[in-house]
């Protein structure tokens, strides 16, 4: 029979007597045959969704059948906050979740939050790839116990709303505008002239529904994932941000494997991170033109004017964040 790690550890954590949150079934014995359990905050045909399936199909190839993944879509196992807190006391398996409500456990995660960072998809990947990415997910591992397999993507963000199509900031004042739980986000809408509200990504589409808010801002897979278009008729090519949306696992589930399953975990991951940004890539090409026909405007507005706008937030944050690492990322040699 396979087994759940995820009910395993909550099991234990729920029964008197066990020493630790995983006790004596911290390892997962040879033989036996594991199905983790993953956390998606979108659905199955989203980038998010064939990242999470490409790695579930390699690690059942390389391990034989014995590991497997299943995938929960659509935030079924939670907020991306709570599933991120959830890893790393035990109580989830794995999840996709984007950089912004990390911030709050990890300063450094809010380098993402920065806007106008990352010029171009080249820039913000060779940073991942490089040194400057291990080194935090590193630090991701020891400070929140959460294991980064790999820095999948969510992509390049982009404002829509239910008001005006925006050319300049000064067309951002009075809005209504969602961020993710980041001060940093905050900060940059507000900046900007909008009214931010910070709010978990699984309340935003009725919220924008019932007009709680106007205006939120997301990758083009996602906005078409989400089927905004129904309800946000202006999409503005902001390009304020560059968000990965790691591949994570608790670290305790991680170091329960022996180094054998690890390396195969790690070798599915890195498999499925370049399927992944590709589904990424294709994605935001295609679905531009299915989101204007779907009837949105699209409008591209002054960039020049949105980067000098933004920039007072950097300085406001970088010393938080670190400054070599934010000089680091805005710097970085592309080759
Ligand atoms: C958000 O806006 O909260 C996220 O980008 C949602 C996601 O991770 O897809």
């Amino acid at each position: 029979m396979r087994k759940s790690w995820s009910l395993i550890t909550l099991c234990c954590i729920v029964t008197a007597g066990c020493t630790s949150s995983t006790g004596a079934m911290e390892n997962v014995e040879e033989g036996e045959n594991i199905v983790i359990d993953v956390s998606l905050p979108l659905g199955a045909e989203s980038h998010h969704g064939v990242g999470v399936l490409k790695f579930g199909e390699e690690l059942e190839r390389l391990s034989e059948g014995r590991i497997s993944v299943r995938p929960y879509y659509d935030n079924a196992l939670g907020a991306e906050r709570e599933v991120f807190e959830g890893m790393g006391i035990g109580i989830i398996d794995a999840g996709m979740v984007s950089t912004g409500p990390m911030g709050g456990f990890l300063n450094e995660v809010m380098l993402f939050d920065l806007p106008y960072i990352f010029q171009d998809y080249g820039h913000a990947h060779q940073f991942l790839d490089s040194a400057y990415g291990e080194e935090m997910s590193l630090a991701i591992e020891e400070q929140t116990n959460v294991k980064v397999l790999a820095w999948m993507e969510n992509g390049f963000r982009y404002q829509t709303n239910s008001v005006t199509a925006v050319e300049t900031p000064e067309d951002l004042v009075g809005t209504n505008h969602r961020t993710q739980e980041s001060q940093v986000q905050i900060d940059t809408w507000e900046t900007l002239g909008a009214n931010a509200t910070p709010m978990a990504w699984n309340e935003v589409y009725s919220a924008l529904q019932q007009g709680v808010i106007d205006s939120q801002e997301n990758p083009i897979p996602t906005i078409y994932d989400m089927n905004f278009s129904e309800i946000q008729p202006y999409l503005n090519m902001t390009q304020h941000v560059y968000s990965p949306a790691p591949l994570l696992m608790s670290g305790q589930l991680f170091e329960a494997f022996s180094e054998e399953d690890q390396e195969l975990i790690l070798e599915a991951a890195e498999i499925a991170l370049h399927v992944q940004r590709e589904e990424s890539r294709e994605q935001t090409e295609a679905f531009v033109e299915a989101l204007e026909e779907d009837g949105m405007e699209v409008t591209y507005p002054d960039m020049e004017l949105f980067t000098e706008a933004a920039a007072p937030v950097i300085e406001e944050w970088k010393e938080v964040i670190g400054e070599d690492l934010v000089e680091a990322a805005r710097d970085f040699e592309v080759e």
